[in-house]
């Protein structure tokens, strides 16, 4: 790993938290994801799933979380299993963790090889009554393979039929939502850490620069202060590029003139930061694409201040809705004929601004979290509107990730990246 290691205290809190909402005789496991495979002997890069790393701090491949907090042996309370490493993997693959590691990473005291799953599995299951699965309920997933937890699933349905099954998946959505202090300075690390890729491509930028160099400039940045990489694929869209909303080809030149939106951040230790910046090719905006700037700015601001405890998502959605409507009137875009006869269904403005404002965020980009119930303080959400002109060849976003405080305005995780268009265009003319 890049990363420093985390203290094992963050996960020893999430499994509490977790097993605190278990039915009684009951046990959870979370499996590991599988190794994507490309073709040949050519994989994809390990990354784990989210929910054993939040609830573990394992990352590595082959290994299951098993917890059962009444079982009648102690120390089969919390058990993980990882993969038995030896000489030959060790040259081949590098150290894998050890049991003793295991223990150190993830505060269990109990950690056996994988190949002793079956037969641990079998014995604790004749104690428990339920089995918990993790099935995955994000509001946006469209998984098409299978994955190792549904393997799981399959063979543990079949295997133990007898048995009663619940879900983990609403226990994680609602505490993996609200983020411990350990999160949000892992957050911020990513924050920053864009903040670095940002500053250094404001000095790079010009017209008959290519989208893909000022890619490759942020992943210089980012990998050499210990990230992965971008946390989600990067956006670099040159003037109309920026009107395809998940425009990810970034192989197009700067043209003097353009605004270029940028949509990319840094991962750290498998924190996604999420931030948007739309900048001109030439270091200067003209007034016509300041006034745009500033609308989407001035959207920005009202609507993060709206992120308190207590709101809800889609009503927030609604209010951001209204505030867009006055400016896209201010710009011209719409004017009060149009707004009077919208479609409550499809808002007039929704044809300059079509998505979301705000989505969770955490270990996932589009991280886990309650949306249909008040808001909390300590989730973590983005915050984005965009304005999009296709006839004007231009599109505009700006996206900051906040933390809603107990009172008060939250606390924006990239305070410190720039934003003022003033201070955007000094900064690439210094
Ligand atoms: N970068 C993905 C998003 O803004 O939601
Ligand atoms: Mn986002
Ligand atoms: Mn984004």
């Amino acid at each position: 790993m890049k990363y420093y290691q985390i203290d094992q205290q963050l996960f020893i809190k999430n499994r509490k938290k977790f097993m605190a909402q278990m039915k009684p005789k009951s046990i959870a496991v979370f499996n590991s994801n599988d190794i994507y495979p490309i073709s040949a002997d050519s994989t994809m890069a390990f990354e784990q799933h989210r929910d054993i790393f939040y609830l573990s701090g394992a990352d590595q491949e082959e290994t299951i979380l098993l917890l059962f907090p009444d079982a009648l042996d102690k120390k089969h309370r919390e058990i993980l299993f990882v993969r038995e490493t030896n000489e030959h993997i060790a040259v081949w693959e590098g150290a894998k963790l050890t049991k003793e590691q295991g223990t150190q990473v993830s505060g269990i005291e109990t950690i056996y090889w994988l190949t002793d799953f079956d037969k641990v599995f079998f014995d604790l299951m004749t104690e428990a009554e339920t089995i918990y699965f993790n099935t995955n309920e994000h509001y946006r997933q469209a998984v098409q393979t299978q994955t190792r937890e549904d393997r799981f699933i399959e063979k543990c349905k079949k295997d133990y039929p007898a048995h009663q099954w619940s879900k983990s998946n609403p226990i994680l959505q609602q505490i993996r939502g609200i983020k411990e202090p350990e999160e949000i300075a892992l957050m911020q690390q990513a924050c920053n850490i864009t903040e670095k890729g940002f500053r250094r491509i404001l000095g790079f930028t010009k017209p008959g620069v290519w989208e893909y160099e000022m890619e490759a400039e942020f992943l210089h940045e980012f990998v050499r202060n210990r990230s992965k990489g971008f946390a989600y694929t990067p956006i670099i869209a040159a003037g109309n590029n920026a009107n395809v909303l998940h425009y990810i080809e970034n192989n197009q030149q700067l043209k003097d003139g353009d605004l270029i939106l940028m949509d990319l951040a840094a991962e750290y230790a498998n924190y996604a930061s999420d931030m948007t910046r739309t900048i001109p090719a030439n270091g200067r905006f003209t007034d016509r694409q300041k006034a745009v700037y500033n609308a989407v700015l001035r959207v920005k601001n009202e609507a993060t201040k709206m992120l308190v405890p207590g709101v809800i998502w889609a009503e927030y959605h609604k209010e951001v809705g209204h505030i867009m409507t006055s400016e896209l009137l201010g710009l011209g875009l719409l004017d009060k004929a149009d707004v009077q006869s919208e479609n409550p269904d499809w808002p007039a403005y929704k044809k300059y601004f079509m998505h979301g404002t705000s989505h969770h965020i955490g270990l996932d980009t589009h991280d886990y979290g309650e949306l249909k119930t008040p808001m909390k303080p300590n989730m973590v959400f983005t915050v984005e509107p965009g304005i999009y002109i296709p006839n004007e060849g231009m599109g505009i976003r700006l996206e900051d990730d906040v933390v809603i405080q107990e009172k008060g305005e939250p606390f924006n995780l990239m305070r410190n990246i720039p934003i003022e268009a003033e201070e955007i265009e000094e900064l690439m003319n210094s």
